[in-house]
């Protein structure tokens, strides 16, 4: 599959099969997300690869959806903000960082057959108190990781260029 292809055609899937994700894959999605652009290559990041059933469904009261913690794995996206690049006005990167790695997750496991969905509508607080994440480090998204259970057309809805793209000035 091609960049483009993989851009046109992964879906959110908030519906997955049983099935364990093969280590190797997982560990291929987490390579991805190590080989990803940051400011500064600073690398502000870490990730939390949760595959253990019962921490899994301890996460339920952080983002309540069967769905989430039924998958065979969940990839938890951290920052450490103190370790990121910010501009000399005082703008943080460390989201940006972070979100670029995730993406690149995403784009990989639909390259390799596994679906993805980002989360970020969870109670931050209940995560780091499951998972043990210190105080200083923040949780910027999830995704579940699995094989699809639901099938999904290409593309959802979007703007169309015209409305978002701009030549030579706004
Ligand atoms: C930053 C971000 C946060 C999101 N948070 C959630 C979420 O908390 N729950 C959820 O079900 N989907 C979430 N999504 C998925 C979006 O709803 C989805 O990407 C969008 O509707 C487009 O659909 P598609 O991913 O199938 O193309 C999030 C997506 C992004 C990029």
């Amino acid at each position: 599959m091609d960049v483009f292809e993989a851009v046109r055609t992964r879906r959110s899937i908030r519906k997955y099969q049983e099935k364990p994700v093969e280590t190797e894959k997982l560990v291929k999605i987490l390579e991805a997300a190590r080989l990803s652009p940051s400011a500064n290559n600073n690398q502000p990041w870490h990730f939390i690869a949760v595959t253990d059933e019962t921490v899994r469904k301890k996460l339920l009261p952080a983002y309540g959806r069967d769905w989430f913690v039924n998958a065979p794995a969940i990839i938890v996206a951290c920052a450490e903000p103190s370790k990121g690049w910010s501009r000399q006005d005082g703008e943080d990167y460390w989201k940006v960082d972070v979100a670029i790695a995730m993406q690149t997750m995403v784009l990989a496991a639909h390259e390799l057959g596994l679906g993805t969905c980002w989360v970020a509508a969870f109670k931050e607080d209940k995560v780091k108190e499951v998972l043990g994440i210190p105080e200083e480090i923040r949780v910027l998204a999830m995704t579940p990781l699995g094989y699809p259970a639901e099938q999904k057309g290409s593309v959802a809805e979007r703007k169309q260029k015209e409305e978002i793209v701009h030549l030579d000035r706004w």
